[in-house]
This record gives C-alpha cells, sequence and structure tokens, in this order.
C-alpha cells in the first residue's frame, strides 16, 4: 500500500493487485484496513487523481505492466519461512505476462531464491521477464516518511537494463544507492533486521545488568550511543522486539543457517533473551504487587506492537497478558488505535477507551507500548484514582524521580 500510493504521487500510474476481495472492497470504499500515519490521506489523493487503482483482476493489469513488485507477506509457519504466497503471486503473475516485464521482489525472501522463482515462473508463461530484488526497510508507523527519505536505496539484480530502470523509478527518492546482485540483496534485509534485534536484546541484556548492579540503563545505552561506531538507535531497553517483522526475520535467519548446518548462536541468544523479557517484566510487576497478582486489577497500556500502528502481530502486550492470567490477575487494558484488532486476538480481559477510567481502583499500572498519549498521563490525578500506586514501566518512559516523589512505587527495565 505505502509503495502504491508513494510511487502514484510521483506521477507513475499505479495498479494494486490483491487476491482479498474483501480487502479491496474496504479500500474502494474508503476504508484503510490498518492504521498508518498519513497513509489514508496519500491514497484518497493519487485515488482520485486516477494514477492509483485497485482491483483483484491479475489479467486486467499484468500484461499491461512495465514493473511489478511483489508485496507478499512471508510469514513464519513453524519456525520455517513460508512462501506460498510468494510462489502464488509469481505463478499468477507468468500466467498473465505478455510482454517482457520486471518483476521486483519487495518481500523478505530467502536469498537466492530468485534462481528457484525463475524456474517456477518459466512453467507457466514463454515472455521473458526478469526478476530482480528491491528490499523493503521502512518502519510500520513511519511507513511514508521511510519510504520517502530512506538512507539508502539497495536494488539486487543481474542485467543491467533492469537495474537502471529501477533506479530511475526511485530517482525523486533521496537516500544512498546500492546496486548489487539478488542473493545480496535480499541478506542486506535479513542483515538488517537481525542485526537491529540484536542490538535491542544487547540493551536488555545490559538492562538486567544495571538492575542488578545499581546503573540506570538510560544513561549506560546514552553513553554507549555517544560512540559513532555503536550510535544511539535502536538501544532502547524495555520489553523487547515485536511485530511482524524482527521476531519472524531472526526465526527465519536461524532456520536458514540450520539448512546449511551452521548454528547460528548469536540469533538464538538474541531470541531467548528476547523471550526473557516478558517474564522478567512479569516478575517485577508481581512483586511490586506484594508476591501476588491474584484476584488483582492490572491495567495494560499499549496493545499494538509498537506506538502509531494498530498492528498486534506478535505484540508483547499478548504474551504479558496471557501470563498475568495465568497467575490470576483481572485484567483492563487500553490502546488508541488497536483495540478492534486486540479484541480478536486477547479475550478475557475488559477494554477501555479512557486510561484514567481504567486505572480507577487498580492496583498496577503496567506500560506495555509507549503511546504519546500514555507519556503524558497526570499521575498526581492517577495517584487518587488507583487502589495501589504501583507503575511497572516497560519502555522506561516516565520520569522514575517524579514519580516516586509522587509517592509511586516505580519499577522500570534496568533503572
Ligand atoms: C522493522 C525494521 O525496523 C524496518 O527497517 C524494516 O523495514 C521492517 O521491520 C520490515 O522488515 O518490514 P518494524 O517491525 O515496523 O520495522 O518496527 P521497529 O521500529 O523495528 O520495531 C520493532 C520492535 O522493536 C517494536 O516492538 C519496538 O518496540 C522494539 N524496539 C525498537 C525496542 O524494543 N527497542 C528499540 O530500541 C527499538
Amino acid at each position: 500500500m505505502v509503495t502504491a500510493a508513494v510511487f502514484a504521487d510521483f506521477k507513475n500510474e499505479v495498479w494494486v493487485v490483491d487476491n482479498d476481495e474483501q480487502k479491496i472492497k474496504k479500500i474502494l470504499s474508503g476504508k484503510i484496513p490498518f492504521y498508518e500515519p498519513g497513509l489514508k490521506d496519500l491514497i484518497i489523493k493519487n485515488f482520485k487523481s486516477g494514477r492509483l487503482k485497485f482491483t483483484t483482476d491479475y489479467t486486467q493489469v499484468i500484461p499491461n505492466s512495465e514493473i511489478i513488485f511483489i508485496c507478499v507477506g512471508t510469514p513464519n509457519k513453524d519456525g520455517k519461512i513460508d512462501l506460498s504466497y510468494l510462489y502464488a503471486a509469481t505463478k499468477a503473475i507468468a500466467q498473465n505476462l505478455k510482454k517482457p516485464t520486471i518483476i521486483a521482489i519487495k518481500s523478505t525472501v530467502p536469498p537466492g531464491i530468485n534462481q528457484k522463482l525463475e524456474k517456477w515462473m518459466k512453467k507457466y508463461t514463454q515472455t521473458d521477464f526478469d526478476l530482480a530484488s528491491v528490499p523493503e526497510f521502512l518502519r510500520e508507523g513511519k511507513a511514508i516518511e521511510d519510504t520517502l527519505h530512506p538512507c539508502r536505496v539497495v536494488i539486487g539484480g543481474n542485467k543491467e537494463s533492469t537495474t537502471k530502470k529501477l533506479l530511475k523509478l526511485h530517482k525523486s527518492i533521496p537516500g544512498e544507492r546500492l546496486v548489487c546482485d539478488a542473493a545480496t540483496a535480499q541478506m542486506i534485509k535479513y542483515g538488517s533486521n537481525c542485526f537491529l534485534a540484536t542490538k535491542i536484546s544487547f540493551a536488555n541484556s545490559m538492562a538486567f545488568l544495571c538492575d542488578y548492579f545499581g546503573a540506570d540503563v538510560e544513561l549506560v545505552t546514552k553513553g554507549m550511543g555517544l560512540d559513532k561506531r555503536i550510535g544511539n538507535q535502536f538501544l532502547r531497553a524495555g520489553l523487547g522486539y515485536g511485530g511482524s517483522c524482527l521476531p519472524k526475520d531472526v526465526k527465519a535467519l536461524i532456520h536458514l543457517a540450520q539448512e546449511k548446518n551452521y548454528d547460528l548462536k548469536i540469533l538464538k541468544a538474541v531470541q531467548d533473551t528476547n523471550e526473557g523479557q516478558i517474564k522478567y517484566f512479569v516478575k517485577k510487576t508481581v512483586k511490586l504487587c506484594s508476591g501476588s497478582v491474584k484476584n488483582k486489577v492490572l491495567v495494560v497500556l499499549g496493545l499494538a506492537f509498537k506506538p502509531e500502528t494498530s498492528d498486534m502481530r506478535e505484540a508483547r502486550s499478548i504474551d504479558v497478558i496471557e501470563e498475568l492470567k495465568k497467575k490470576g490477575a483481572r485484567i483492563r487494558v487500553c490502546d488508541p488505535v488497536a483495540v478492534p484488532e486486540a479484541k480478536k486476538i486477547i479475550a478475557g480481559v475488559k477494554f477501555f477507551e479512557d486510561p484514567y477510567l481504567a486505572l480507577k481502583g487498580a492496583e498496577a499500572l503496567l506500560l506495555v507500548t509507549e503511546w504519546k498519549e500514555y507519556q503524558k498521563l497526570d499521575f498526581k490525578k492517577i495517584k487518587k484514582l488507583m487502589k495501589r500506586p504501583v507503575v511497572i514501566d516497560g519502555r522506561n518512559i516516565y520520569n522514575k524521580e517524579e514519580l516516586r516523589k509522587l509517592g509511586f512505587l516505580y519499577e522500570g527495565i534496568g533503572r
């Protein structure tokens, strides 16, 4: 959706094809199936201009396209990468090709898969095509900004004419260009996401040590990040990483390595550390609730896997809530946009729109997703509303001194 909207905004004619009829109908009626800042306006603007169109019909769009982007999901299924959507899409494309076409894969796929895909597609077409790889580096919640101002544009392909055309298509987008073969481009994508996950798990390991040695992880990571070789991003300690990308790509790379008999120990440790953050957070909650959460009202602020999105895939809130439910807690939850999505996944909790209403009579406030709405809460008011003034801050967003001065029992992660 983001790729389509942005390229349409650059005055290209863009068709979006999806085999989910309901989804396309919803979009055509003006509803965007997920929340992403700025996306709705960009889609409506380009839809109205006639440059952006939607369909479920491959026969209508494939024969006339110059460049086709494949943006299907490659989710994880029992530890393996599920490539069924990729094979289905490439088959449907092949069956409808009528002239030589560039096919650029944006989906995150196993490095080196293009040769296999080429053979697969040739079963369904006699027409020439060239498969390239243009990996996606945007973050949810900042998708448009990242697409318009990326650090780099990576183009992986074997034919010069293809890479030239793809470079031309990206000409209005700034950022360094890296042209390479497709397998390298695909590896850059895995390497990037897995390294980001590694940074997070490293910060979380430091946070654990900070708790034990009486140091403050916020200042420790700040101090580390001032070294330009380390950098200050993705060192925020807390509940760890969730979402549809980092957990999946870490798992996938471990699996791909295993297939080549390589034990990718570093990423296994990253994954274990990430899982450990949930237990650590729950343990802190139990401790601050005087040793038991049974029958106690706990309020979880933030459900989405991160702020500015409605995406609940692998959200840390799900595991936190499940663990606390097992321990008998009565849970109330709030999120500014993810509640409709969350209702499909989380049961046995009470959903609230207003955090102040949710906190009335509660024994602990659990900050899970750092929405800006929850960063500026009126804690004087909250102190009066709660049964016990307890805050467990899973994203280290609150001023611990201020909260402690107000009489709150406060714990962050590594502070
Ligand atoms: C991630 C990458 O950041 C993008 O570059 C990539 O294009 C995308 O995956 C993808 O593969 O499509 P995204 O999943 O949208 O983007 O979210 P991130 O901003 O990376 O955050 C992932 C998780 O890490 C969130 O749960 C966030 O709360 C957590 N996080 C992030 C931390 O715990 N600490 C940090 O310092 C940063």
